[in-house]
């Protein structure tokens, strides 16, 4: 394995750019190739067949073009298992932190609230991590489907936002959370306003710090790390590569990254 290859980063669509954002600080001296499905995203309302198809479609496509490690930046392709998603590739896989240690460390009542997308509320996956960590802490995972289409075109704030993050933060809010996880590399994009929704006394988190030194371990383990010159992102989208664009403006350093639009076949 070649360390001068870039790390590829897949995700739906737009919502990887949370967690590339954070792995480009943790890794500087890397190379990014992103791949962010803004064909066919949202994947959280879709069944887990068409989910592995076109996740199969990205890895190859990723392969083909050479990558040294593979960051899945997206909770609900995450919760596929790593080890399938690898499946024979000769590069790592790291997946979505599930924020378990975050979580627990950081709630004072052990009643953690999870936002995800449906896909991922129904694996069970976060609260089985928080669980087997600590049987006695409450978890309540809330699925968000108002959400990803938001912020797929570009909608942040205002009154759209606002009513969802009501909706989905109310049965958290009744369940006395005093924590949410950002169980969706989208929610970042929004968590103004999610913060806003829970007031103070309520933390929100996002687990792509702890995701981003997982790449790093791996990374450093293989001899794979670089440890000079400046890393550089190209981030390709399937459609309508100059929304993601203008989207990755309010996300990323865009100076260090490079846009294009790709079809994968
Ligand atoms: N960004 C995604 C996640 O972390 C998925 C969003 C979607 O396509 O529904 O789950």
């Amino acid at each position: 394995m070649d360390k001068n290859l870039p790390i590829g980063v897949m995700d739906s669509g737009v919502g990887g750019l949370s967690v590339l954002k954070v792995l480009q600080k943790a890794l500087p001296h890397e190379d990014f190739l992103y791949i962010g499905d803004t064909a066919r995203t949202p994947y959280g309302q879709r069944t887990e067949a068409e989910i592995r198809a076109m996740v199969r479609e990205m890895t190859d496509w990723l392969d083909a073009k050479g990558v040294k490690q593979l960051v899945v930046a997206c909770n609900t392709i995450t919760v596929l298992g790593t080890e399938s998603i690898k499946n024979g590739y000769a590069f790592d896989v790291i997946g979505m932190s599930k924020g378990a240690e975050l979580a627990l460390s950081t709630t004072k009542n052990k009643k953690i609230g999870v936002m995800a997308t449906p896909f991922t509320v129904a694996s069970g996956a976060h609260k089985a991590a928080v669980q087997a960590l600590d049987a006695s802490a409450e978890v309540f995972a809330q699925g968000c489907p108002k959400f990803v289409p938001l912020i797929e075109s570009g909608v942040f704030e205002g009154e759209a936002v606002q009513s969802a993050v009501a909706e989905y933060a109310a049965p958290l809010k009744a369940a006395g959370v005093d924590v949410v996880l950002l169980s969706c590399t989208h929610f970042p994009f929004i968590r103004p306003a999610v913060e806003a929704e829970f007031g103070e006394g309520v933390t929100v988190l996002d687990p792509a710090e702890a995701t981003a030194l997982q790449a790093r371990l791996y990374l450093e383990r293989a001899g794979l790390l670089k440890m000079q010159g400046t890393g550089h992102a190209e981030v390709c989208f399937t459609a309508d590569a100059a929304r993601g664009r203008a989207i990755a403006q309010h996300m990323l350093d865009t100076e260090r990254c490079s846009f294009k639009e790709v079809s994968l076949k």
